[in-house]
């Protein structure tokens, strides 16, 4: 099947970011109040973003509501907008991406062996070239929550095999492991290894990078949340000023989740808690998702 209408490839949007030395932001989207925040931030900054859906968010809207979303939210947009597949864990869910329209696919073999993980990532890359769709591997391994998979140990990804990886697989973008973790507790002592960053980037030259588990987890919106009865215990991620350093050093594209679902979670609890007579229940999302889009907005700004 060919690209959901008005949709920009992947590799098209990365290597926008490659020439510009920025990083696109990729931002995680799980109903339309979110996919609808992300659109409207990409539009009033005028800047090109990456929409990305989980296996598990997939699960959660099904695949058609994603298309459908999706193809409404992008069909008048003027700016370059990809549709992403974050983390998917078999070439099955890659295949069945592209056969409905995604323009981009990550396969995460990163937990395998490096010789099994090349193996998988080329079965999928040989399947996406004949639609020309763009596909992430990943090298080396995040701690942290990801899928509903726990991973308790990080393993930073090794530069020359980074270098071997591209080569072999024919990818189009590369996710490292430098010291980030998935979810909202990074750890205060979070801190990305950026001698290894530039090591790997002088292996692999202009090819593109990418940052997961990259939230910021803001004290302000923390506190927000907290304030109107959430539970987010030694919530902490990574400061905007190691993003900064990561995108001077190679950084192309950024993934967020975190930050989006706490940003939605703090206006919708305001909203709730500001306004209990309130059962219109647009009236509150209206709130979430401003929040959201504000987020994204912050977000891109930090990219450029
Ligand atoms: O990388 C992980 C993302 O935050 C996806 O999380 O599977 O709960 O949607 P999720
Ligand atoms: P955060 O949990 O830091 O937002 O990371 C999201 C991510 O990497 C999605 O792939
Ligand atoms: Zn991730």
């Amino acid at each position: 099947m060919a690209l959901i209408e008005n949709l920009t490839t992947g590799q098209k949007i990365l290597k926008w970011a490659v020439d510009d030395k920025i990083a696109v932001g990729a931002f995680n989207f799980s109903n339309m109040e979110t996919l609808q925040a992300i659109v409207e931030a990409a539009l009033e900054t005028a800047t090109p973003v990456i929409l990305q859906v989980s296996e598990s968010a997939i699960k959660y809207m099904g695949i058609d509501y994603v298309i459908a979303m999706v193809e409404a939210a992008v069909h008048t947009v003027d700016i370059p907008i990809a549709l992403h597949l974050d983390h998917g864990k078999t070439s099955e869910i890659c295949k069945l991406c592209i056969d409905s329209g995604f323009s981009s696919v990550m396969i995460d073999k990163s937990e395998l062996s490096f010789a099994e993980n090349v193996r998988q990532t080329k079965e999928v890359v040989a399947y996406a070239e004949k639609f020309g769709v763009a596909v992430e591997g990943e090298l080396g391994i995040l701690a942290g929550v990801e899928d509903d998979v726990r991973a308790a140990h990080s393993l930073y990804t090794d530069p020359v095999q980074a270098a071997e990886f591209v080569e072999a697989t024919g990818i189009s973008s590369l996710a490292i492991a430098i010291g980030t973790s998935h979810g909202l507790n990074k750890g205060k002592t979070a801190h990305l290894d950026i001698g290894r960053l530039k090591e790997i980037k002088q292996k692999v030259g202009d090819f593109p990078l990418v940052l997961h588990g990259a939230s910021s987890v803001y004290p302000d919106i923390t506190e927000i949340c907290n304030q109107y009865g959430a539970v987010f215990k030694d919530a902490s991620g990574i400061s905007d000023s190691d993003i900064r350093d990561a995108i001077s050093h190679g950084i192309n594209k950024i993934n967020i989740d975190t930050d989006l679902r706490m940003a939605f979670v703090a206006g919708l609890r305001q909203s709730l808690h500001q306004a209990p007579e309130s059962a219109d229940i647009r009236f509150h999302l209206k709130s979430a998702k401003l929040f959201t889009k504000n987020l994204a907005i912050k977000k891109i700004n930090l990219f450029k």
